[in-house]
């Protein structure tokens, strides 16, 4: 079996962590290529629920193996803080693989994570302030610091330092904080250092031998295609590629060993977070998809902006991605309305388009163009098979099929493992 890519088709929380829990049992490895603790994915799994943040989903599977790859941000307490919560729940995470080329979230990027969002004022971002951001820009800027430097501390202090200088200029004449200390941030690292170490892996080395031996690997994406710093809403986007290009570069799994790219999106949309929304609502609608899809962020509690299912977007995940199969959950949040709305193409200023903007101008003046779709009123929770779903329900999954040009392979009918209906196998 080759790889296989998941990635979100909208602008997070679509629901990425319970399909890759999903397929969890089936693959081999499950490998998280991008993103950090910014991320959080529920999986309920009978009476339990979890919530994942920096773990791939794969961690909850017995036997598959959970991999933390190159494309990621790993801030140390927070993983060591996830793994004891597993541990103590009984869940092995002895197996997890961390890459030696991991980028580490130092106690200093998460300060300015916070104090740049307070300083940009109206113009924020609305970050998760998990220090995510300058994070990725010292990666870039070549001044980060990763996983394999926790082991060679002369390297480690240096590369502190060299950061240090510029960042306690900031953080002091910018900001008016106070200046972060070379040894409180030596000893947040090394305190995790031994710990990690029978994690450390060369995990590029590790995914390719386990392709070559015929074994399946999923690189799972953290945030969606609408926050990738290229492809998204810039500039309020994430600062990494949640597209399934960056899965490569992520994972170093190379695009010739990847022939299916499953996209998720609900069967609405939201969003966490500031940026362009064309079919945001603010009505009663709105507000019950808020309170029946019980949209609060995993990571920050924050209410998600609720709308309509918009098909210009999942148009372009699906040329952006490539994606050859749409897992659509969420369905059974949309029993009890009338008329269900699709967004089929955009109005900017008086002219239809059925693409993506190629402006950002644009795009923020984009007012959706409706489809009105006849709903439904059975509760379809847990629903198992097509066939037990209500014909205007089914109309509804087919026109969203003809409209994102990517066929539906599966239907979420509530947050259970087994609440979903497969219609096309998601693997082979
Ligand atoms: P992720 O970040 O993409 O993994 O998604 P989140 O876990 O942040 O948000 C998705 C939420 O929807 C979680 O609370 C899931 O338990 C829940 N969920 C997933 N699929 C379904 C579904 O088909 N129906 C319902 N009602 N809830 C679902
Ligand atoms: P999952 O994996 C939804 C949003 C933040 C903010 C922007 C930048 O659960 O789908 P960051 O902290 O990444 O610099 O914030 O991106 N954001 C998410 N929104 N789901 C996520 O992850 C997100 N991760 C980041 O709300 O608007
Ligand atoms: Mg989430």
């Amino acid at each position: 079996m080759p790889a296989i890519v998941l990635v979100g088709a909208q602008w997070g929380d679509e629901g990425k962590g319970k399909a890759t829990d999903l397929l969890g049992s089936r693959v081999d490895y499950v490998v998280k290529f991008n993103g950090g603790n910014n991320a959080g994915h529920t999986v309920v799994i009978g009476d339990q629920k979890y919530a994942l943040h920096l773990l791939p989903s794969g961690i909850l599977t017995p036997g598959c193996t959970a991999v933390i790859g190159n494309g990621v941000v790993v801030d140390l307490p927070v993983l060591f803080g996830e793994i004891d919560g597993l541990e103590a729940r009984g869940v092995d995470t002895s197996g997890l693989r961390v890459s030696t080329n991991a980028h580490l979230v130092a106690p200093y990027n998460r300060v300015l994570d916070k104090v740049t969002e307070r300083f940009l004022g109206s113009r924020r971002i609305g970050t998760t302030g998990r220090g995510i951001g300058p994070t990725y820009a010292d990666k870039m800027a070549r001044t980060g610091i990763r996983v394999q430097d926790l082991y060679d501390v002369p390297i480690l202090t240096a590369k502190i330092e060299g950061a240090l200088e510029l960042k306690n200029q900031v953080l002091a004449k910018v900001y008016n904080r106070r200046a972060v200390g070379v040894a409180e941030v030596l000893d947040e690292f090394l305190a995790h250092a031994e710990r990690l170490r029978p994690h450390v892996t060369d995990t590029v080395e590790m995914l390719g031998s386990a392709l070559d031996r015929g074994q399946t690997v999923l690189l799972e994406a953290g945030q969606a295609t609408m926050l990738d710093v290229d492809h998204g809403t810039y500039p309020f986007v994430t600062s990494s590629n949640p597209t399934a290009g960056g899965a490569c570069v992520g994972s170093g799994v190379p695009p010739t060993r990847i022939d299916r790219v499953i996209g998720i999106a609900k069967a609405y949309t939201t969003r966490v977070g500031e940026g362009p929304f064309p079919t945001e609502l603010f009505d009663n609608d709105g507000a019950t998809l808020l309170k029946v899809g019980m949209e609060y962020g995993t990571t920050t509690g924050r209410e998600r902006r609720c709308g309509w299912f918009d098909a210009v977007v999942a148009r372009y995940a699906t040329r952006v991605n490539g994606l050859t199969d749409l897992v659509v959950t969420k369905l059974d949040v949309l029993t009890g309305f009338d008329r269900v709305p699709i967004c089929v193409a955009y109005d900017v200023d008086g002219e239809r388009t059925d693409s993506m903007p190629a402006s950002q101008t644009a795009f923020h003046h984009a007012k959706p163009v409706y489809e009105w779709m006849p709903g439904w009123w059975e509760d379809i929770s847990g629903v198992s098979e097509a066939s037990g779903l209500p014909s205007t329900a089914r109309a509804y999954l087919d026109r969203i099929e003809e409209l994102s040009g990517v066929r539906v392979s599966a239907i979420g009918t509530g947050p259970g493992r087994e609440e979903i209906i497969g219609v096309h196998s998601l693997l082979g």
